[in-house]
Order: structure tokens, then C-alpha cells, then sequence
């Protein structure tokens, strides 16, 4: 047998595209149009008079970010995890967490990593169809419903790529309905208008919620992501992740994303201005024919019954702009748009109107 027989073999998650053209307009990986908040440059800036603290390791424990995490989502430092983006995050929650042997359970689909971490790590799943509509049906996720038990539970709330909204009593019929799994909520979108799932955690001690930087703090090239779950889960998670790496976090990424937790004025009125973008932009692609479920997110998923998202896809791409098209199952109709600037969103309009005519 040689070594390449022995070798782990895996299929990679494919990221969206990063051009190295600047002129390109990016409306492809949900990224913020905006920078982030100004302290986040000027701290920037004063970095380089502690460049000499590179040679040590940073803080292990991330102590001055989880402190603001806890202060302001107001619960206790022992309740948050930080990590390299939520998808470091998530890959320590599959890791921790989903290992009893049964299937764990995510729609068919989501957010296109939690199969190839399944998959890494060698953990069963199983992906209850979501409806015609895109909505999830909770009755999925109910073992005394479906009479079959789980190995855990991942959702994607609002959902990636669909942009929909599970209500946060659904989410609870699902935490309560599984006593005996961690469940675990993606709110990679939740800061565009949705509703946390974190005010459960004062009854359930089987929830792990996940937010991420890089979306509406800005902050995606930072790579921050964070848990927040009971104090006995997180230190679950802790242990798994100090069995892995203890020094994940960078030092500039702990300063940095300090500083962008403390600006409550300007993440709030990004994330709404970027509603504002949203919801001027559906209204304009509804006016040229297009249906979409509705979006809670920085993105819009659509489809034209009279065109071919590819095609449509290849035509923005000639005009430079870059949005997301998956080419499998029922998500070959659709294209992912990223909300950007509303100057961005009106080149979008103008050229979909260039190419539907
Ligand atoms: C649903 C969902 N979860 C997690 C992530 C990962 O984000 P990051 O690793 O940048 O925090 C993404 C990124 O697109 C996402 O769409």
C-alpha cells in the first residue's frame, strides 16, 4: 500500500471568488460594503508602536475580546468563545460536539461547509428537505416526531443561501425538543434585521449560538468568530480547542475586534443602512420580474422564471460584477446577491435591466 492509499482524502469547501481587480464590484462572499468602525483604524494605526509585541505569543484566552463580547450581549465571560471566523467556530463545535455516533441533522440546503466538516471529521448527517418555499419544517428536527435520534443539530438562522428566518419559538420547539443534543445556531446573518436565538440560553443549556465579524462589523479580513453558550459548553469547547491550537487568535485580530465591539453607534447604523440598501433593492427587482424569499440577511437570493441564472450570472460577471451562483440541485435558478453601496446596488439594477432586455 503506498502512502497515497492512506492519505485523508476530502472534498474542500469552495469559497467565493476574491479578484484581484479592485474595480470589480464584490457582491459575491456577503462581505460589509462598508470599512469598519473608524477606532478600528486608528487603533490600526497605533499597532505600530507595539509591533515589537508580535514576538510573543498573544493572550491565549483572548480575555479583552471576550470581555466585550460579554459586556455587550450581557452575559457572563465564562459564556463566550472566540475563534479564527465563525467557520474556526463551528469546526471545534463539530468537533466537540457531534460525536455520539448518530446522525446529525442539517436541511438539505444550507451553508455549504457543515457537509464538508461532517465529511473531515467523519460524522454521520442527515438533511431534512426544506420546502418548497426554502422554509425549514421544525417537525424535522423533532425525534419524537420523526422517531429517529441525532447526534446534534446545526442551523444556519436567518439560512444561507435562502436568506429566510426560522422564528425564534420554532428554534426553541427544536432546542427543547432535544434535550439530549447540542444545537447549535449559525447567526452569521442575524445583525441584518433578525431575531437572536441567544435569549433561550437562559433555559437551555443545550444551545451554542455562532456570530461572526465578517459581515456586519466589517471586519471578514480580521477573521473573528464567537460562541456564546452556557458556562459548561464553552468549556467543552475550550478544552477541544486547547487540545488543538491554544493561540488562534492573533494579536492584531484580539485589539482590533475590541475596538469594533466598542463602537454600538456605527455597527448599528451600518447594519441599517444596509437594510435600507436591501429593501430599496428587492423593490427594484421585483419591478423587473425577479422572486426571492425575504431575505433577513445582507444578501438577496433570486431568480427570474423568464431568464437562466447562469447565464445571467455570466452576463453580470462580463460587466464586472461578481455574485454568487451555485450550480446543484434546486439552486441552479438563483443568484446570491451581496448588498452593497446603494451606488453599487444601482449598477446591479441598471445592468440587469441591459440584460433582461
Ligand atoms: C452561514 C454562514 N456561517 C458561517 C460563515 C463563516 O463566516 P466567517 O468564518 O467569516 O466568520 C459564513 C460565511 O459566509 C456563512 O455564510
Amino acid at each position: 500500500m503506498s502512502w497515497q492509499d492512506t492519505v485523508r482524502r476530502v472534498t474542500p469547501y469552495v469559497a467565493g471568488e476574491q479578484p484581484r481587480d479592485k474595480s470589480v464590484i464584490k457582491l459575491n462572499t456577503n462581505e460589509c460594503p462598508y470599512p469598519p468602525a473608524p477606532g478600528v483604524r486608528k487603533l490600526a494605526e497605533e499597532l505600530r508602536d507595539r509591533y515589537a509585541d508580535l514576538r510573543l505569543y498573544p493572550d491565549m484566552d483572548a480575555t479583552a475580546l471576550v470581555k466585550v463580547l460579554a459586556d455587550y450581549y450581557g452575559v457572563g465571560e465564562d459564556q463566550v468563545f472566540v475563534g479564527v471566523g465563525s467557520d474556526d467556530v463551528l469546526a471545534m463545535c463539530f468537533l466537540t460536539f457531534f460525536t455520539n455516533g448518530k446522525p446529525i441533522l442539517f436541511p438539505d440546503i444550507t451553508y455549504s461547509f457543515y457537509d464538508v466538516w461532517a465529511d473531515l471529521f467523519g460524522i454521520a448527517y442527515e438533511n431534512p428537505a426544506l420546502l418548497e418555499d426554502f422554509s425549514i419544517r421544525t417537525e424535522d428536527y423533532l425525534p419524537a416526531l420523526t422517531g429517529k435520534e441525532n447526534g446534534g443539530i446545526i442551523l444556519a438562522n436567518p439560512n444561507a443561501p435562502t436568506g429566510l428566518e426560522l422564528d425564534r419559538s420554532e428554534i426553541e420547539r427544536i432546542v427543547s425538543g432535544n434535550p439530549d443534543s447540542v444545537v447549535i445556531i449559525d447567526e452569521a446573518y442575524v445583525d441584518f434585521g433578525g431575531v437572536s436565538a441567544l435569549p433561550l440560553l437562559k433555559k437551555h443549556d443545550n444551545l451554542l449560538v455562532v456570530q461572526t465579524f465578517s459581515k456586519s462589523r466589517a471586519m471578514a479580513g480580521e477573521r473573528i468568530g464567537f460562541a456564546i453558550g452556557c458556562p459548561e459548553i464553552i468549556s467543552f469547547l475550550k478544552d477541544v480547542k486547547f487540545s488543538f491550537n491554544s493561540y488562534t487568535m492573533n494579536l492584531p485580530s484580539i485589539l482590533l475586534g475590541t475596538e469594533a465591539v466598542r463602537d454600538r453607534d456605527y455597527f448599528l447604523a451600518t447594519t441599517a443602512r444596509i437594510i435600507a440598501t436591501r429593501e430599496r433593492f428587492k423593490k427594484e427587482l421585483t419591478g423587473l420580474g425577479f422572486v426571492f424569499p425575504d431575505s433577513h440577511t445582507n444578501f438577496v437570493f433570486a431568480s427570474h422564471p423568464g431568464h437562466d441564472a447562469r447565464a445571467l450570472f455570466e452576463a453580470l460577471r462580463e460587466r464586472k460584477i461578481f455574485v454568487r451562483y451555485f450550480s446543484k440541485g434546486r439552486l441552479k435558478d438563483y443568484l446570491r446577491i451581496t448588498i452593497g453601496t446603494d451606488d453599487q446596488m444601482d449598477a446591479v439594477t441598471a445592468a440587469l435591466k441591459e440584460i433582461l432586455a
